[in-house]
């Protein structure tokens, strides 16, 4: 990840993360100066009119009519500045520009997904170009999940059965901690990618070749990157491990039961038919939480996914 954070704020990569920086520490040293005016007026009150042991009565003065106005008075154009301010930012981190390139991404039990402007598509990791406008629409399969990338400094949820828009521009290539941040259920906490920001070139050839299997690699090789970059392993283990769901480890080819009390053998067609309509025969003892993959793994990527599962004897 790259440097330059603060003990307030991860590193600025986007361009209006300076923005939002700028009016955080405006609104921070404001409250510091209000927060040491108000304690060391206190401490010097508590001081000079503590009880000295004589008998004394307050004066009976009730107000001070240009203290309170002062009082009034700087507060209201403390708070003016931050609404404008806020309220620029605002607009400019709400209105992408025309030119943004539109990605969709997908909030569902437990990752993201990402549908890219030819067609092609990611899990966890978002591919971007540096130096350009990305405009992302959101939405969720299922329960409120929120997109946050703190380096960038921008959030937003991902709702069910609703769009939601969020954009911003990187400003070089690099890679960033990409949250979910609304509470999600069990998997929650390893709903977690990356967004890669790369060059303009290495941006469009990713897309090209995205789909197909990698030069040089066998069917369980890419079976094994794609466990890895499609988020499998947010649930299933490959060490024998139960989860959220059952371990790949030894699984291909031993019989199953059923949650219906049916049993089922684990081979080719059972997994195909999981990875595509997960919800068809859920191992019993399991939650039948896994989303549909229908659309997100092309064919020679399911047989890759079964090539692996296979290799884990
Ligand atoms: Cu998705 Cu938390």
């Amino acid at each position: 990840m790259n440097e330059g954070g603060t003990i307030f704020m991860p590193p600025a990569n986007s361009t209006i993360a300076g923005e939002v920086d700028a009016l955080f520490y405006f609104i921070y040293y404001t409250a510091l100066v209000m927060f040491a005016i108000v304690i060391a007026g206190s401490a010097f009150f508590i001081l000079k009119y503590r009880h000295k042991g004589k008998k004394s009565f307050t004066s009976g003065m009730d107000h001070n009519f240009k203290l309170e106005v002062f009082w009034t008075v700087i507060p209201t154009i403390l708070v003016f500045i931050v609404f404008a301010w806020g309220f620029k930012t605002y607009l400019k981190m709400n209105v992408a520009p025309r030119n943004a390139i539109e990605i969709k991404a997908t909030g569902q039990k437990w990752f993201w997904s990402f549908d890219y402007p030819n067609g092609a598509n990611s899990v966890n990791d978002l591919i971007v170009p540096a130096n350009k406008p990305v405009k992302l629409l959101l939405s969720s399969r299922d329960v409120i999940h929120s997109f946050f990338v703190p380096d960038f400094r921008v959030k937003m949820d991902a709702l069910p059965n609703r769009y939601t828009t969020l954009w911003f521009r990187a400003e070089q290539p690099g890679e960033h901690h990409l949250f979910c941040t609304e509470y999600c259920g069990t998997g929650h906490s390893a709903m977690l990618g990356k967004v890669k920001v790369v060059s303009e070139e290495e941006y469009n050839s990713w897309l090209n070749e995205s789909g197909n299997i990698p030069g040089g690699m066998t069917p369980v090789e890419y079976g094994a990157d794609l466990y890895q970059k499609r988020a499998c392993v947010t649930c299933h283990s490959i060490d024998g491990r139960a989860g959220v769901a059952p371990s790949f480890k030894g699984r291909f080819g031993t019989v199953e039961t059923l949650s219906n009390g049916e049993s089922v053998t684990v081979d080719e067609n059972y997994l195909r038919e999981s990875i595509l309509s997960p919800r068809a025969k859920v191992v019993a003892g399991y939650q039948p939480v896994m989303p549909t993959f229908q659309g997100i793994l092309n064919d020679q990527q399911i047989d890759a996914l079964i090539a692996y599962i296979k290799s884990l004897q």
